[in-house]
């Protein structure tokens, strides 16, 4: 591990990425098909190397595995250790006709990968986090095949999804505004701006950039009671670093606020549903 994204490797080392693991299964059912929106981009071949950049807790690497099958090969690579914990174990699960996979613990922005060795690159919300973005995108182009295809997918602006601005405006009610980071400073909006994720791509090289937006609806917490939701809400969400801080006192009003401003999107089967909108970036080396 390197000293580069230190601030990143202490979050996903910390409560976030233990958050992520004991939400494991929520986290997979909401994000699941976008991960398939991409991979139906990358379209990876039967035989296929493969890296999924910013794997977590491998649900993708496992998709991958099952895409380019026994003859290829996957690789996931993050930095946070609890989440690399559940992908180790998901390894075990993967059927005969699966590629092997296996599992690094490190910084994509800087680790050594073999050269020249991967077909495709995968990452589902994966790749906002870079220090450096270019030395990133260098650094992994410099591990893909000749012919290599890279996709990816992230987040449009923050404004224009209300899986985050729903839940924020209600607890901002009672809470005051966290501090908000600079633009473009690591984190999920990172690349909400798609002519700036194509002037990182164009300056490490890639070609063939296209970029695309994407709405996919996005279900979350499926069968639950709604408070069981606005709970998961508050420890996984968009609003869960400021209830964490909240003063005691202000915990039970913030989750009625919440509650009250999600309930006209909450159905008890699909559980909450918010349209989301997104960005699917593809490139070649
Ligand atoms: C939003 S989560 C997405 C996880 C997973 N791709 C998914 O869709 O479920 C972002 C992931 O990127 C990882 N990550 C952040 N910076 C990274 C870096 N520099 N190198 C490798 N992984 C990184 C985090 O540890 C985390 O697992």
């Amino acid at each position: 591990m390197t000293t580069e994204n230190t601030a990143q490797i202490e979050f996903w080392n910390g409560e976030t990425g233990q958050n992520w693991v004991t939400h494991d299964a929520l986290m997979e059912d909401m994000l699941q098909p976008l991960g398939e929106a991409v991979l139906d981009i990358l379209a990876p071949a039967v035989g296929d190397r493969a890296l999924d950049i910013g794997c977590g807790c491998g649900h993708t690497s496992l998709d991958l595995a099952s895409r380019v099958g026994p003859n290829g090969a996957v690789t996931g690579v993050d930095i946070s250790a609890p989440m690399l914990t559940v992908a180790t174990s998901l390894a075990g699960k993967a059927g005969d006709d699966s590629a092997p996979m296996a599992f690094l613990e490190a910084d994509a922005q800087t680790h050594a990968f073999l050269a020249s060795h991967y077909d495709v690159v995968f990452s589902r919300f994966g790749v906002m986090f870079f220090e450096d973005p270019v030395a990133a995108f260098t650094n992994i182009r410099s591990a893909m095949s000749p012919a290599g295809r890279l996709a990816f997918c992230c987040w449009q602006p923050r404004s224009v999804n209300p899986f985050m601005t729903v839940p924020a405006m209600a607890a901002l009610e009672l809470l005051p505004a966290p501090p908000q980071p600079p633009p473009r400073a690591p984190g999920p909006f990172a690349f909400e701006e798609a002519d700036y994720v194509d002037a990182i791509l164009q300056e490490a090289g890639y070609r063939d950039i296209c970029i695309s937006p994407l709405s996919q609806l996005l279900e979350f917490g499926r069968g639950l009671p709604l408070t069981e939701i606005v709970e998961r809400l508050v420890q996984i969400g968009p609003i869960a670093q400021m209830v964490r801080d909240a003063p005691a006192d202000l915990q039970q009003p913030v989750r009625d606020r919440v509650s009250a401003a999600v309930a006209p999107f909450y159905d008890s089967r699909t559980g909450l549903a918010l349209e989301g909108q997104f960005w699917t970036i593809s490139a070649t080396s």
